[in-house]
């Protein structure tokens, strides 16, 4: 694996998960050619959620942000690829908060009509995914296998 396979953090918000969206929306990650290294539900509780979003604690809307992302579990799922984070975030997922906003083709785009209800959470850059991934996975939740399809997806000095 060359030096920009990245991991990322990828967060199925309540609302994704009300909706059954879950495989829908992991299939797109599949398609595209990510490969799954973590995959679990996970049960947010204020400190971890105080963490997450230490950036937004003060504001107005931050307690029915907790409200809405204890509503039910969420999905965790660590991705890995080559320039996997700009890749997950700003193709994929959309880099907007305000999924209204978000272009069509993208998942907030295509799914979501709220800023916070907005499907997903994806880290935003590569610092942040270092230090999100290891906030919702312990090591022992992280995969490292060899695919297959990596051969077709990928040049050799892209692997
Ligand atoms: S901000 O406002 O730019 O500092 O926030 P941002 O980094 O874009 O968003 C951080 C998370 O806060 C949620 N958010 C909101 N929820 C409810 N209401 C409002 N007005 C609101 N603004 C931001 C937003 O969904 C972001 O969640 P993540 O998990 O990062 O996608």
């Amino acid at each position: 694996m060359t030096d920009n396979h990245e991991r990322t953090l990828v967060l199925l918000k309540p609302d994704a998960v009300q909706r059954g969206l879950i495989g829908e929306i992991l299939s797109r990650f599949e398609r595209k050619g990510l490969k799954i290294v973590g995959l679990k539900m996970i049960e947010l509780d204020d400190a971890l959620l105080a963490t997450h979003y230490a950036h937004i604690v003060g504001r107005p809307f931050y307690p029915r942000l907790v409200e809405f992302m204890q509503s039910t579990p969420v999905v965790g799922i660590c991705l890995e690829g080559l320039d996997c984070v700009r890749v997950v975030r700003d193709q994929l997922v959309g880099n907007i908060t305000n999924s209204r906003n978000d272009a069509a083709g993208t998942i907030r785009g295509d799914y979501g009509m709220s800023t916070q209800s907005n499907i997903i959470h994806a880290s935003e850059s590569v610092n942040a995914a270092q230090e999100e991934v290891p906030r919702f996975f312990d090591d022992d939740d992280l995969f490292r296998y060899d695919r297959i399809l990596d051969a077709c997806l990928y040049a050799p000095d892209e692997r």
